[in-house]
């Protein structure tokens, strides 16, 4: 699979067109303002967060302030080495609370052992970074530290993120501990991702970035800590595609491509493994792209070919995308003099990607599709479905503040043969892991195949 960054050009007209040369990154704040004071997964919860002797430590008081803005209750502890590298002082005066540091262990003003009472209070355990020396110790049940005894001692999720020198981490005996801490049913590993380690090499090995590791936080208490999409492979497609009239003009929508990425990421932290093919994101923590198999496109027609090679070998397909409904008949690979523009542009219909995905989907294959309306939802949305043959469709309006098309939240209905359940209006990320609850227990096993496409062409497929 062609799954790196930047934009692939399958399409020739478009890749002549030069539409498919850019990059998806965008610059993207990855603290949660605009969460920050609204009601969100992580509100009132208790977040334990358990930092080891890694040099990625420096990044955890950032995430420490992050999680508390975003309302957790939060308290931290910290292995002797990773008291080296950042400061508990700091730590606490960002959690509000005291930093169980190793002097405490046997401090005598304890009433009771704090590790007890660390481990019974976490709702949620984030240990980051993981160091080769604590995930032996955790492996080996080795309770010789406050930070070690705490973990042994707790039966909340434990979200993982270990981060070492690329040799440390491809090392037998650090892969076999990691491959052991994750047959443990209350762990959800976050592997490190590549890029410039603090030994000055680029590798594998480093931290996966803040961002993902509080979407993690946020997915775990979502699933109740299980990894309930393992074995799941799950196709995505995201974002606008972008219809090209000459090489510096085309047609597009305002879609961000923010659900369709909150529906991979959401996914790929609950163990599915995920392929992720999107139009020019915009508004997306580029980390979580990282661990996702990415496929950008440009046009429809690129993110059709790209979806219709993939489809064979996943066992759902989320059509999130936004894609174009009509595109130029006339397209010119330089760019056009004012003068020679167009007064009327003469359009032709783009394929109906999701009825092609429909017709060629495997016995078991289920789908799930998005409809971005306005005015009264339902009716469209219920067309839509039958007409698509999605096994469910996601009806979210798009002609209310603050939802929608490049927001940060979403809300609506999501429809099945059975009926019509309600989601509230939540941040796109809190939202997809809603959506996972609702769908996951459907998707073991295979579905039922919605009833088949009417004849009908229907609106455009709308997602943001
Ligand atoms: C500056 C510095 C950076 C380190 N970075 C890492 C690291 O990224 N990963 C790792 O496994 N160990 C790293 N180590 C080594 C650990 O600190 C060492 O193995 C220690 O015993 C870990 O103990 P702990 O797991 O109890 O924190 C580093 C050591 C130093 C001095």
């Amino acid at each position: 699979m062609d799954g790196q960054r930047g934009w692939i050009g399958s399409e020739p007209a478009t890749r002549a067109l030069n539409l498919s040369a850019r990059h998806p990154e965008t610059p993207f704040s990855p603290w949660p303002e605009q969460l920050a004071g609204s009601q969100n997964l992580l509100t009132g919860r208790r977040l334990l967060v358990a930092i080891s002797g890694s040099i990625a430590a420096v990044k955890l008081p950032l995430v420490v302030s992050a999680l508390v803005q975003l309302g957790a209750e939060v308290r931290c502890v910290l292995t002797p080495s990773a008291e080296r590298l950042v400061s508990p002082v700091a730590l606490a005066s960002l959690s509000r609370q005291a930093c169980a540091v190793e002097a405490l262990h046997w401090d005598a003003s304890q009433p009771r052992p704090l590790h007890i009472d660390l481990a019974g209070w976490a709702e949620l355990v984030l240990l980051a970074p993981l160091t080769a020396t604590t995930l032996a110790r955790l492996v080996h049940g080795l309770a010789d530290n406050l930070l070690t005894s705490t973990l042994l001692a707790c039966r909340a999720p434990l979200v993982v993120a270990p981060a070492m020198n690329t040799d440390m981490w491809q090392a037998p005996a650090v892969q076999h501990n990691w491959q052991n801490l994750q047959r443990q049913p209350h762990v959800i590993p976050v592997d490190p991702g590549r890029g410039l380690l603090a030994c000055d090499r680029r590798g594998e090995g480093r931290m996966a970035e803040p961002e993902l590791l509080i979407a993690a936080c946020r997915g775990a208490l979502a699933s109740g800590g299980h990894q309930d999409l393992r074995g799941q492979r799950i196709l995505v497609s995201a974002g606008p595609t972008r219809e090209a009239l000459d090489s510096a003009r085309c047609l597009t929508n305002p879609s961000s491509g923010r659900m369709g990425v909150a529906m991979a990421v959401a996914a790929r932290l609950r163990g599915a493994a995920v392929t992720l093919v999107h139009g020019p994101l915009q508004a997306v923590p580029s980390a979580w792209l990282d661990g996702l198999d990415c496929h950008p496109v440009g046009a429809a027609a690129e993110m059709m070919a790209c979806l219709l090679r993939l489809q064979p070998c996943h066992d759902g397909v989320v059509m999130a995308a936004a894609v174009a409904d009509q595109r130029p008949v006339q397209r010119s690979a330089v760019k056009l003099p004012k003068a020679d523009l167009p007064h009327a542009l003469q359009l032709e219909e783009v394929e109906d990607i999701a009825r092609l995905l429909h017709q060629r989907r495997s016995p078991g294959q289920w789908m799930l599709g998005f409809a971005a309306q306005d005015g009264d939802l339902l009716p469209p949305a219920r067309a839509k479905r039958l007409h698509k043959g999605f096994d469910w469709i996601f009806a979210n309006p798009i002609d209310q503040p603050g939802t929608g098309f490049a927001s940060q939240r979403n809300g609506g209905w999501l429809i099945d043969d059975a009926g019509e359940r309600h989601f509230a209006t939540a941040d796109k990320l809190d939202l997809a892991n809603q959506l996972w609850s609702a769908l996951q227990p459907r998707l073991q096993g295979g579905v039922q195949v919605a009833a088949s496409p009417s004849g009908t062409r229907s609106e455009a497929a709308g997602e943001h």
